[in-house]
């Protein structure tokens, strides 16, 4: 390891030990109220949002070489009825099959030290999930990646069974949003750093395009979900 990676693990180690320090204790009584009804909370600034946007800064280009391209296009056949698509990139090691791809990110996110803290951060968080959705096990960190454009159509996850997915949102230079349906209707849920979207089982959700932020601007928007996943007790 050279002097300058153990300076970036520094940097990284400093602003993990940031974001868990600063992770919210107090449940919002009508956070579980509304989990129980619709299976889906934004729950605001549970996490500092200063430090996760500066770690996303700094995951962003590393992340962004390694990301798996997940994709699947619109059928078109019944004019009636336009099927599912989706495009984005996801960062999973357990996403992947190769015995050797997987190795190598897995050393990726050990090296990152993302391995201990999506571990460490998931317990900083079980008080409040339990509080929410009930008592949960953690089961691996996991990031979704966006380019302009990209997006998920309307699902429901139903063949994931019970999981549980906490995600912090960030977007650079875009707007990024998350709906679920509700009342017959989608309602958006904009990113906001340091918030938690907690989305339960087979509940309706889509991810629209990710946009510009200003049509004049020059960089291209980015959008990364740092998303750690759960599963209910009972299934381990
Ligand atoms: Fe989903």
């Amino acid at each position: 390891m050279t002097p300058r990676d153990e300076t970036f693990t520094a940097v990284l180690d400093a602003l993990y030990a940031e974001l868990m320090a600063g992770v919210a204790q107090k449940c919002d009584p009508s956070w579980s109220t509304q989990y129980s009804e619709t299976r889906f909370i934004q729950c605001a600034d549970v996490l500092p949002a200063t430090p996760l946007i500066r770690l996303m800064n700094l995951l962003h280009p590393i992340l962004d070489q390694i990301a798996q391209p997940v994709e699947m296009r619109h059928g078109t056949e019944d004019l009636r009825a336009l099927t599912d698509g989706f495009r984005l990139r996801r960062v999973d090691p357990s996403s992947i099959k190769s015995d050797r791809s997987r190795a190598q990110m897995q050393a990726l996110f050990e090296k990152l030290g993302l391995t201990d803290f999506g571990a460490e951060m998931a317990s900083h968080l079980d008080g409040l999930i339990t509080e929410i959705a009930g008592p949960h096990g953690y089961h691996g960190i996991f990031f979704q990646m966006y380019r302009e454009g990209d997006y998920i159509s309307g699902h429901t996850d139903v063949h994931m069974g019970d999981r549980l997915d906490a995600q912090f949102l960030v977007s650079h230079g875009g707007t990024g949003v998350l709906r679920t349906l509700e009342d017959g209707f989608w309602k958006l849920h904009y990113d906001k750093p340091g918030a938690m979207n907690l989305v339960g089982p087979r509940m309706w959700h889509e991810v629209p395009p990710l946009i510009k932020r200003d049509l004049a601007q020059t960089d291209q928007p980015w959008r990364i979900g740092l998303c750690l996943r759960f599963l209910p007790n009972e299934a381990h």
